[in-house]
């Protein structure tokens, strides 16, 4: 049956390279006027303030772009706002009564939740007291180490109510990496839960966060612990310890004024993976990002207030922050949250969902929908999906199979696909069609944004010909860009900008973005993102520093010396290969193939975990002593290896090499 279907959609599928938007969609579409793309162009940075113009502000901006010390850009200068008042305060006099959030958890036999506009405020309030209360002031950093509840949104907004930026670190990622990143924001508040959902059993949080914050190296005055479990897990609860419902129970009703920001003051922390074993902290504000989140969403996700949004992303990573939280909200539509997996307690959990609740965008990453593939069409094709209008994936290339697939089986045809390319520092979407005008050409991105100047070009920072493989950048700065890597401006200049740019220069048009990923440009000018070349694993959309995996490496004992590299997966887009050379009398057995696992996921967390761990005597090196990387991923995606001429101990390879067909 699968089969079929598989041939049908191969057949008439397959050698369509273009598509056009479909009829329906371009006639209500929030933008369906191609002229947007000179007009920005013409009127650049001011074609900007049609983002600042989505958002309430308190004091107006004088000047749109200050790049008077690249690559130190400020936007929207001048202007102060607050981001909760334009998530919420400014939208309950239309839409007060109706959905903010629509919050589903994993079981299915329990209420789901539905906020409001107007609960969702006073809930906000209530914390935003509490917090207060707790001595939390305004630029303190909170950290929130909680899996998908409605109270992270909650406690997001309620930061930013009072102006205090939050931090989030994905519930996924280990104790010990809670603690690094509470370390490097020198944050002293702690938002986490009890538990959560996961495939029906419950996962005991606390005493995570608990192992974490034995790690942080300063004094913590407060943890807040949302209670998701109920009675199904007693944890202990130190003096400093606070239940949530307790501390907004003691706030009902509170009203807390929204402090009013700087465009420029910082809205959020996030922390990525580097190339360094030290995460990075990227840095956004309030006015830029905010409307950078607010226009892609309503350009791009064609959001409307009417509409109900459903991104399946976890607000631990960016793409929850922009496109759960801040874009949606602040544009003033229903979001959703589910809490759990797609495939619990079946695989049509999200179909299932988008049905019941009638959703209008979709918005996923390519890692679930090649498992949607892989389970078959019965589990979409048992529900309606005609509420779909429009689809959207995020985090890692996808491939024209998979796209065509989602395009025909969840899509039916009739919805516009958005293969958006970004990342955590451009703070939102970059390059990607605008649905309703521009056709879409599966496995490619699209033509950047209008108003961007994003560029393929070689070693040299030439643009490259249509066709040929390069480096993309970002020849101009733009407004949900990273303001500077927290506490740390050299590494921002030399992680981002080093590369393409005279670093000596005070003229912007000396400064490029480097982003670190290939691509290469089509004749119309439409891009398809190859992946990273830096040592940055991209694993179901998730970014991992193979640095920080390899120092979980050695740091086992027996272990001499370890090289990571993605290699190819069908699901996961690229998995984890180690390679570890033993010390001198240590057995490369099962045994210590699982230490080494451990102690990947106790370093960084289950996401992180490889593949295959291959002990080698050796590792192929440059005769610098360099390892060869590129080599190593070829050896994993059982590759033709290429010259091997410049290395200094090339017999290894071949040694590795049956290693891995062995495995
Ligand atoms: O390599 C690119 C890949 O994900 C990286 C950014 O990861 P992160 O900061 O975690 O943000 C993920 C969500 C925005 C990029 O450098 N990437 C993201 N979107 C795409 C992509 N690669 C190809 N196509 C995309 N649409």
């Amino acid at each position: 049956m699968q089969e079929e279907q598989d041939v049908e959609l191969e057949a008439r599928l397959a050698d369509q390279e273009r598509f056009e938007p479909p009829e329906s969609f371009v006639e209500q579409a929030n933008v369906a006027d191609g002229s947007v793309y000179e007009e920005f162009e013409e009127e650049w940075p001011g074609c900007w303030t049609q983002a600042a113009d989505l958002l309430d502000w308190d004091e107006e901006y004088d000047t749109v772009l200050d790049d008077s010390n690249p690559p130190f850009y400020e936007w929207f200068t001048g202007g102060s706002l607050n981001a909760s008042a334009n998530c919420l305060d400014r939208h309950l006099d239309e839409r007060g009564d109706e959905a903010a959030i629509e919050w589903v958890g994993e079981p299915t036999d329990e209420d789901n939740r539905t906020f409001t506009y107007e609960e969702l405020h006073r809930e906000v309030n209530e914390f935003a007291a509490a917090l207060r209360e707790l001595g939390v002031g305004e630029d303190d950093v909170v950290t929130m180490y909680m899996p998908m509840v409605p109270e992270l949104p909650i406690a997001m907004l309620a930061c930013a109510r009072i102006g205090a930026p939050h931090s989030v670190v994905f519930a996924g990622f280990s104790a010990d990496a809670l603690a690094t990143r509470m370390n490097a924001a020198d944050s002293e508040h702690l938002v986490t839960t009890d538990g959560y959902y996961r495939r029906g059993d419950h996962l005991e949080h606390k005493a995570k966060a608990d192992e974490g914050l034995a790690g942080v190296d300063h004094e913590v005055s407060d943890v807040v612990v949302v209670d998701r479990l109920g009675d199904a897990y007693d944890h202990p609860m130190a003096d400093n310890h606070h239940a949530y419902g307790d501390l907004v129970a003691e706030q009902a009703g509170a009203a807390v004024e929204p402090v009013s920001r700087d465009a420029e003051d910082m809205l959020f922390l996030m922390y990525t993976s580097g190339t360094t074993g030290q995460p990075k902290g990227v840095k956004h504000t309030t006015g830029g990002y905010l409307s950078w989140a607010a226009w892609t969403s309503q350009s791009v996700l064609d959001i409307k207030p009417e509409d109900t949004y459903f991104c399946s992303a976890d607000i631990g990573w960016i793409t929850g922050h922009s496109y759960i939280v801040y874009g949606p909200l602040a544009l003033g539509t229903t979001t959703m949250m589910y809490e759990g997996t797609p495939d619990y307690p079946e695989k049509d959990r999200l179909w299932d969902i988008v049905e019941e609740y009638e959703a209008d965008q979709l918005y996923t990453a390519p890692t679930a929908i090649r498992a949607f593939m892989k389970w078959g069409t019965e589990y979409p094709d048992s529900h309606d999906l005609s509420s779909l209008r429009l689809l959207g994936t995020v985090g890692e290339p996808i491939n024209p199979r998979a796209w065509k697939w989602y395009y025909k089986h969840i899509g039916g045809e009739d919805c516009p696909v958005v293969d958006t390319w970004w990342q955590t520092e451009t703070g939102g979407m970059m390059v990607t069609t605008l649905p309703g005008v521009k056709d879409m050409k599966p496995g490619s991105a699209g033509p950047p944004l209008p108003g961007l100047d994003v560029q393929v070009v070689d070693t040299n920072g030439d643009e490259v010909e249509p066709g040929e493989a390069g480096y993309l950048t970002a020849q101009k700065p733009w407004p949900g860009m990273l303001r500077t890597l927290y506490n740390n401006d050299e590494r921002y200049i030399s992680e981002y900008w080093e590369e393409y740019s005279d670093t000596d220069s005070d003229d912007p048009d000396d400064w490029v973005y480097f982003p670190e990923d290939g691509a290469k440009v089509d004749e119309d000018g439409y891009i398809t993102v190859l992946g990273r070349v830096d040592d940055v694993i991209n694993v179901s959309g998730h970014r991992l520093g193979t640095m920080e995996i390899e120092s979980a490496i050695v740091g086992v004992e027996g272990v001499a010396e370890a090289a990571v590299v993605g290699g190819d997966h069908e699901m996961k887009g690229e998995a984890v290969y180690a390679y570890v050379i033993t010390e001198d009398g240590q057995e490369g057995d099962a045994a210590f193939e699982e230490e080494i696992v451990a102690a990947v996921e106790d370093a960084i967390g289950p996401i992180a975990r490889p593949e295959a761990v291959v002990f080698t005597p050796e590792l192929p090196k440059t005769r610098s002593g360099k390892i060869m990387r590129r080599l190593l991923e070829d050896i994993a995606n059982e590759e033709d290896l290429g010259d091997t001429s410049t290395l200094r101990n090339p017999d290894v390879v071949e040694d590795i090499e049956a290693k891995v067909r062995d495995d």
